[in-house]
């Protein structure tokens, strides 16, 4: 069964509790949150005392996907706010020594690990890892931004992930519709995450059911 899981990043701050218990209603099941530091990213998101807030309000499963440059600096801020999931980038990381470490850090505090790959970053280099993570999350854009198109080179990178003898997950992120959502689908994806898709939409519902 696959998931939704939609992009805090795009929805309303003005109105932000109405806008996850939105999508909660609406059906998604996991709530996708973005953090971005300025500096592995062209932009700065929000940090871990928001998602301590909305941890409050909320039983969404709380899916982090890091993007900054040091996520084992920041990672236990953000266990210690709610996350269930982190997700953290290959790119980020300087040794094959510091991904083993932070995915047991995350595991022996009892979440879930992700790494993640950037386009132009090949399935190979996280092929060490694989049997040790929970998720691979496969970025369909350049991070930084929502509301991009989605680069179809992902969908190859999904066939690969699912034709191997797996136990992640495999989640894809960036310019996801109903149209992009359906080649990820047949690709072999587990979750959508989906943010001007979802958010920008009168009815979420819709939105989540044209994914499902
Ligand atoms: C991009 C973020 C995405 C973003 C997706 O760096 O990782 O999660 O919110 O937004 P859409 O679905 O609008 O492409
Ligand atoms: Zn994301």
């Amino acid at each position: 069964m696959v998931k939704v899981a939609p992009s805090v990043l795009s929805a309303d701050f003005t109105d932000l509790k109405n806008d996850i218990k939105d999508v909660e209603q609406g059906g998604a099941k996991w709530l996708h949150y973005d953090v971005m530091d300025g500096h592995f990213v062209p932009n700065i998101s929000f940090g871990a005392d928001i998602l301590k807030q909305i941890s409050k309000i909320t039983d969404l499963y709380l899916d982090v996907h890091l993007m900054v440059s040091d996520p084992a600096f920041y990672a236990d801020r953000f266990i210690a706010a709610g996350a269930d999931l982190i997700t953290f980038h290959i790119e980020a990381m300087d040794s094959v020594e510091s991904i083993k470490a932070l995915i047991d850090h995350l595991h022996e505090k009892g979440v879930k690990a992700g790494l993640s790959i950037k386009p132009g970053t090949k399935v190979d280099a996280i092929k060490n890892f694989l049997d040790d993570i929970d998720l691979v999350l496969v970025m369909s854009v350049e991070p930084g931004f929502g509301g991009q198109s989605f680069m179809s080179g992902s969908l190859d990178k999904i066939r690969a992930l699912n034709e191997r003898e797996h136990q992640y997950l495999i989640e894809v992120d960036g310019g996801i519709n109903a149209e992009t959502g359906k080649s990820c689908v047949e690709a072999g994806v587990d979750v959508l995450v989906a943010g001007s898709y979802v958010f920008n939409a009168e009815d979420r519902k819709e939105r989540i059911a044209s994914l499902l």
